[in-house]
């Protein structure tokens, strides 16, 4: 074989193994396709834990007051119980805050951005965003890097995390980090997916009439294992003024025919996540439901209550109680 043939051969040969090491090396859940891993951040037990440390630490936040679970809360799925959270500065939310279970599987992230397509783009949102100020540390990147170096054991971690960067601590560093424990978020053991399972005693004879009339009536668009299609729908008719309120996806596209489309919200665990909407001007699932103008009105009395009934099952307790992606106790082996 000549030198060059060799070589060729030894290089392809590495680029297959990181291939099978990629996506495939991280022990993802059975039963649905890996999610999509950006190929420079790799999955690794020492960044998820990386991770899961500053997704507690109020260290990203301008005055250390508000940390990423400040606005999402483990035992409400992530989600928060207010309609909207205000930042820092007491800047007023401008959207509810959605829960995070199964985050790594969306299409993208955000309710009206279709232009957010990775956990560590949407990363930048919080902590530097202008629109609504939240964290409020636009301009001070630098500042949480400097914060996070001065603790020897953020340097370690950083250092197992990033060996590839030698441990470099940076925003980039941040935002991967962050984005690898979110795709651990994983919600996949509520009484609905053992249903799914085929163990058919999971769900109630209500909560199984209740899965066939979603069927009908909901799937079109709160579709597949986490019940979105990632698209952009509007459900209430349009506003006399349309300048009035939220613009949605229209603010990003520009578009006359997108105003008050927003992205079909996941209904993961969705008695946890109340109250509901973009604004969260809904304080219930039923009037969730009632917001949907055409289709909450060919929905009889009976279909409604089976439904409701199923969305019951997508409470997952297993995740809102998974150690594994609560507030750490520890770093390096020392007490936090
Ligand atoms: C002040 C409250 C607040 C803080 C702090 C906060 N978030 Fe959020 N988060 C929100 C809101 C509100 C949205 C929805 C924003 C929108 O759609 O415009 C959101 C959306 C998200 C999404 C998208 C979810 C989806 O379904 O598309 C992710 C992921 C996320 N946040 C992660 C984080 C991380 C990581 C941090 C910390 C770095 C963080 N958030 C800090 C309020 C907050
Ligand atoms: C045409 C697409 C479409 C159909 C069909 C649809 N939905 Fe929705 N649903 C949406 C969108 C889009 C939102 C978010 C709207 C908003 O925030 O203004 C939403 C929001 C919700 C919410 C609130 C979730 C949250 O976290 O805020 C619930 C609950 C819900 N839908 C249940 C249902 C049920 C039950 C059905 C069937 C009876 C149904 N939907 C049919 C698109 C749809």
């Amino acid at each position: 074989m000549s030198r060059g043939r060799r070589l060729w051969l030894a290089v392809a040969g590495l680029l297959l193994g990181a291939a099978i090491a990629g996506p495939a090396g991280w022990p993802w859940p059975e039963g649905r396709p890996a999610p999509r891993v950006p190929a420079d951040n790799r999955m690794s037990a020492a960044k998820v834990e990386l991770g899961r440390r500053l997704f507690y630490d109020a260290d990203l936040s301008i005055d250390g007051s508000m940390s990423c679970a400040t606005c999402h809360v483990q035992r409400r799925a992530f989600a928060d119980g207010n309609a909207t959270h205000p930042g820092v500065h007491g800047d007023p939310g401008r959207r509810n805050v959605p829960g995070l279970a199964n985050i790594a599987w969306a299409k993208s992230l955000t309710w009206g951005d279709p232009r957010v397509r990775t956990l560590e783009a949407q990363v930048l949102i919080p902590v530097t965003g202008l629109s609504p100020v939240e964290m409020g540390m636009n301009g001070k990147e630098g500042e949480i890097a400097a914060r996070l170096g001065r603790d020897a054991c953020y340097v370690r971690m950083f250092r197992a995390a990033f060996p590839e960067a030698d441990g470099r601590i940076d925003m980039a560093g941040v935002a991967k980090a962050l984005a690898a424990f979110q795709r651990t978020m994983i919600s996949n053991q509520s009484p609905y997916d053992r249903w799914r399972s085929g163990r058919r005693d999971a769900l109630s004879e209500i909560q199984q009439q209740g899965e066939r009339a979603f069927a009908r009536r909901c799937v079109a668009c709160h579709a597949g294992p986490d019940l979105s299609d990632g698209r952009f729908h509007r459900i209430e008719p349009e506003a006399d003024d349309p300048s009035a309120g939220d613009p949605g996806l229209s603010e990003i596209t520009g578009r006359a025919a997108d105003i008050g489309r927003f992205r079909t919200p996941g209904l993961r665990n969705v008695a946890l996540t109340a109250p509901y909407l973009h604004d969260g001007s809904a304080s219930t699932v039923a009037a969730a439901i009632d917001r949907h103008a055409d289709i909450a009105r060919r929905l009889s009395d009976g279909d409604r209550r089976a439904i409701e009934a199923f969305l019951d099952t997508l409470t997952d307790r297993v995740f809102t109680g998974d150690r594994r992606l609560s507030l750490p106790q520890s770093a390096c082996g020392v007490e936090l």
